[in-house]
């Protein structure tokens, strides 16, 4: 099990509203880079989809220690390595919004078109109940 984890926004989306996309690749593949070359143990460093606060991106959130991080650069690298070898916080960049925000895109894993279609489920039923006749 690793010490910690941090998971960096990569989301990316044409709606016009803002999203960390390509600047938090950059900042995963930075992060990895400082990790190598500080030796950051057993840390891990995920790109993972809309956190919520876009409009502050990108955004990171490193885990157990539920430290969540606002406008990241790639020069934040040696200081996101630091937090995640030895546990220093990067103050200077922590966000303000930490979280999902109500009303945030749910993003692919979002399972309320199932929950929009409650005849779904119960034509399901209804099959089951002619393969018992
Ligand atoms: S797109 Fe990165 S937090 Fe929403």
């Amino acid at each position: 099990v690793a010490a910690r984890h941090l998971f960096v926004c990569t989301n990316s989306r044409s709606s016009g509203k803002p999203a960390c996309g390509p600047r938090g690749d950059a900042l995963v593949a930075a992060v990895q880079i400082a990790l190598l070359e500080r030796g950051g143990g057993d840390a891990l460093v995920t790109n993972c989809g809309c956190l919520g606060p876009c409009f502050d991106g990108p955004n990171a959130v490193v885990y157990p220690d539920g430290v969540w991080y606002a406008g990241l650069e790639p020069d934040d690298a040696a200081g996101l390595a630091d937090h995640l070898a030895a546990g220093r916080v990067l103050t200077e960049k922590l966000s303000q919004r930490p979280g999902p925000e109500l009303g945030s895109d749910p993003g692919p894993t979002d399972r309320a078109g199932d929950r929009a279609h409650p005849e779904r489920s119960a034509e399901r039923t209804d099959d089951r109940g002619a393969d018992r006749r």
